[in-house]
């Protein structure tokens, strides 16, 4: 009998978390993501993604230390918000193509049924930009170590920013920007290896671009065809036109699972501290062949459901009006409420900002959103504690014009709709300026 409670109760327990996977948990576009398990920003730039067998794997670029290679790392989610860390796929080696000093951006991941390899391709080049090639890898499990097969100029034209798009069919392409020539379509042999001329056929294409403005962002532009030979259309802008895609540049499209709902990805590059750039996430609206995406600044993603909704009411908890201990005290914070926010926060006396009586009905694991400031060029750090619950969050630099960032939590909220959130360091490091806790009511 006590063996069939226990059964019982851990059903009850799984049927609630996979409840809440989808309850609150908000994509917030240009704030610092944690990783699940490395306490730090989220480090997959250029990103794309592949599904496997239910989970997301977003395989992106690791800035940590700057433009030159390092890493393509790889992450894992069930549910495109919370990331956990898996491991790199390559890293930098001592010479060659993956060595010190080189260019290598832009990995993107497709299945080959045939030779059931994961077969990467990425953008290869010197520090200056002169060679211009893809590079092919592969590896037999999505997120585990892959081998590196080389790099060449696709059928001899100069290859840069790229994007793989792989059809139903199993007919798979590469799209190329050729500096010469514009952007080129190229179909890829049976194994993926390597590229052809494109063959015909017939179906209905959407294809997403940005234009040539090095890293700063631009309006990008959509375009359709019903066969991937074209012809094209013109290339329309999709975002509100002036917001450069709302300071993006896309990187890849996902459709959710049966295909209602498609997410753009783009990234917000911060060119003089790349580390720092942050990830623009935002639903897609597709009407015929007309595209239209709105800026939010969070909303909730269903992947399983194939739909998405806005984020629940929520309630501002400025840093001017809580509690303030151990040296903490009130700072300038220009684009801050009031222009001032709770600052010495840590520090050798362990500065301390309680928010007391924080108002929610929250009761599954929900987003609450840190407002702040930090004005180095290398991230800060602090604990920050929910009901006595704590983890360490990353705060990038907000130098550069994004005063106040955001930086976000998941956590679990007293539904009784009193709760107690205390942010301070304890290892002698100055946490970041706080601006205020945006929280959700229910
Ligand atoms: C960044 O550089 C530091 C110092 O050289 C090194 O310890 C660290 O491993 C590097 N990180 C990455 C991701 O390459
Ligand atoms: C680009 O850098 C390579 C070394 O990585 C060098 O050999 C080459 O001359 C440079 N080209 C230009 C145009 O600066
Ligand atoms: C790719 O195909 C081209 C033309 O068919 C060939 O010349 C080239 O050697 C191939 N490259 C690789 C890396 O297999
Ligand atoms: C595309 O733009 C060109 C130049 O503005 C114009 O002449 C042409 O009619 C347009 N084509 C379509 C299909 O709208
Ligand atoms: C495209 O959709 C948007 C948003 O729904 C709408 O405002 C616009 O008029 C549509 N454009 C065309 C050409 O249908
Ligand atoms: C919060 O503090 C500001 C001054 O910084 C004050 O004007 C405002 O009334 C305070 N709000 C509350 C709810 O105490
Ligand atoms: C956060 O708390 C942990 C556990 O007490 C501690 O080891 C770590 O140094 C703290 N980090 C900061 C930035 O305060």
């Amino acid at each position: 009998m006590a063996q069939v409670s226990w059964l019982s109760n851990a059903i009850t327990w799984a049927f609630l978390l996979a409840g809440i996977a989808s309850a609150s948990l908000q994509i917030v576009p240009g704030a610092t993501w944690r990783a699940v398990n490395t306490h730090a920003h989220v480090q997959a730039h250029g990103a794309g993604v592949i599904e496997v067998e239910g989970t997301y794997y977003l395989i992106g670029e690791d800035k940590t230390n700057g433009s030159s290679f390092q890493h393509v790392n790889c992450y894992s989610s069930t549910n495109l918000v919370e990331w956990t860390y898996v491991g790199p796929l390559l890293s930098r080696q001592s010479g060659g193509d993956l060595g010190p000093d080189r260019v290598v951006e832009r990995p993107k991941v497709i299945y080959n049924k045939k030779t059931g390899k994961y077969v990467l391709w990425m953008h290869i080049d010197n520090s200056n930009y002169s060679e211009a090639k893809v590079g092919v890898a592969t590896g037999s499990s999505v997120c585990g170590s892959y081998d590196y097969l080389g790099s060449w100029q696709p059928l001899g034209h100069q290859s840069r920013d790229i994007g793989l798009f792989q059809d139903d069919d199993g007919t798979a392409y590469l799209l190329t920007e050729d500096r010469a020539n514009g952007l080129r379509i190229d179909s890829l042999t049976d194994d993926y290896l390597n590229v052809t001329r494109y063959s015909q056929k017939n179906n209905y294409y959407f294809m997403f671009a940005s234009h040539l403005t090095g890293w700063s962002a631009n309006d990008n532009g959509y375009s359709y065809a019903t066969s991937m030979s074209g012809p094209w259309s013109n290339w329309t802008t999709f975002a509100t036109v002036g917001t450069d895609t709302y300071n993006s540049q896309t990187n890849y499209i996902l459709p959710f699972p049966g295909g209602k709902t498609v997410m753009y990805m783009g990234d917000r590059w911060v060119s003089s501290n790349l580390f720092a750039s942050t990830y623009v996430w935002l639903p897609l609206t597709i009407d015929g062949t007309n595209v239209t995406m709105q800026n939010q600044i969070s909303w909730v993603p269903d992947v399983n459901g194939d739909t998405w909704s806005s984020s629940p009411a929520e309630t501002k908890n400025y840093g001017v009006n809580a509690t303030l201990s151990n040296g903490a005290k009130l700072v300038s914070c220009s684009g801050c409420y009031d222009d001032e926010a709770a600052g010495y926060i840590g520090g050798p006396s362990e500065g301390t900002v309680t928010f007391s009586n924080v108002y929610s009905r929250a009761s599954d694991l929900t987003t609450v959103q840190i407002q702040y400031e930090n004005g180095d060029s290398s991230a800060r750090y602090a604990n920050i504690s929910v009901n006595g619950a704590t983890e360490l969050l990353e705060f990038l630099p907000t130098a550069s014009g994004q005063t106040p960032g955001t930086s976000v939590l998941f956590c679990k909220l007293d539904d009784k709709g009193n709760n107690e959130i205390v942010i301070t360091t304890s290892d002698g490091t100055y946490g970041p300026d706080i601006n205020m806790l945006v929280v959700p009511e229910s």
